[in-house]
């Protein structure tokens, strides 16, 4: 990435420059030709490496999709932030973002499991229990020795939540009548409190 950007920035000043040769001089146009098509082969790989929303994902339950495809989304631009590593303050911002989105979600996903008596509740919590702990050791990486570890972190989430959303989030739906907490305020209440950065 970082030869990347030197070779755009080297490519930029030799636009600048050539369109002192006169604008019909055909140098320029062609450097930018070349800037445009380094754009679009980079957009296509990093596209590639993304996680992408499949309708064989939905859980048919609004609320619970609604929160997945957030977490898919919220993934994505903590790739994108890791990939332009513009500033490790966005690559923080976008991280603590997917994790108080998450912690946000298995809340929602909790309380709608329990208010339906969904017999698996107690193996499911435990699930979102150990994500959040290894979440919380990959944080200790993180400190300690950020570009590494935010590989690990980015493999780490989009493999635990393809997995958990293709794999257990789907024993639970035949038991989710009730599909909204809309009905009781306390329930609906976001609890982003609870949901601190690691
Ligand atoms: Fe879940």
């Amino acid at each position: 990435m970082f030869l990347l950007s030197i070779l755009i920035m080297a490519l930029l000043i030799i636009v600048i420059l050539s369109f002192m040769l006169g604008f019909s001089h055909p140098l320029p146009w062609i450097v930018i030709s070349v800037l445009a098509t380094i754009g679009i082969i980079h957009d296509k790989l990093l596209k590639r490496k993304q996680l992408i929303w499949q309708d064989s994902m939905a859980t048919g339950i609004a609320l619970i999709d609604h929160d997945h495809k957030r977490l898919v989304m919220l993934i994505n631009m903590f790739q994108e932030a890791t990939e332009f590593n513009i500033s490790a303050r966005k690559v923080q911002l976008a991280l603590d973002e997917v994790i108080q989105y998450t912690k946000y979600h298995f809340n929602r996903e909790e309380q709608l499991m329990a208010l339906n008596q969904y017999p698996g509740l107690k193996d499911h919590q435990l699930q979102h229990q150990q994500m959040i702990q290894e979440m919380e050791l990959y944080m200790q990486e993180y400190r300690s020795d950020p570009d590494v570890a935010i590989e690990h972190i980015l493999q780490f989430l989009q493999s635990w939540l393809m997995d958990h959303i293709k794999g257990n989030d789907r024993q639970y739906i035949p038991y989710l009548t009730i599909t909204s907490l809309d009905n009781d305020a306390e329930l609906h209440k976001p609890r982003i409190d609870d949901a601190k950065p690691l």
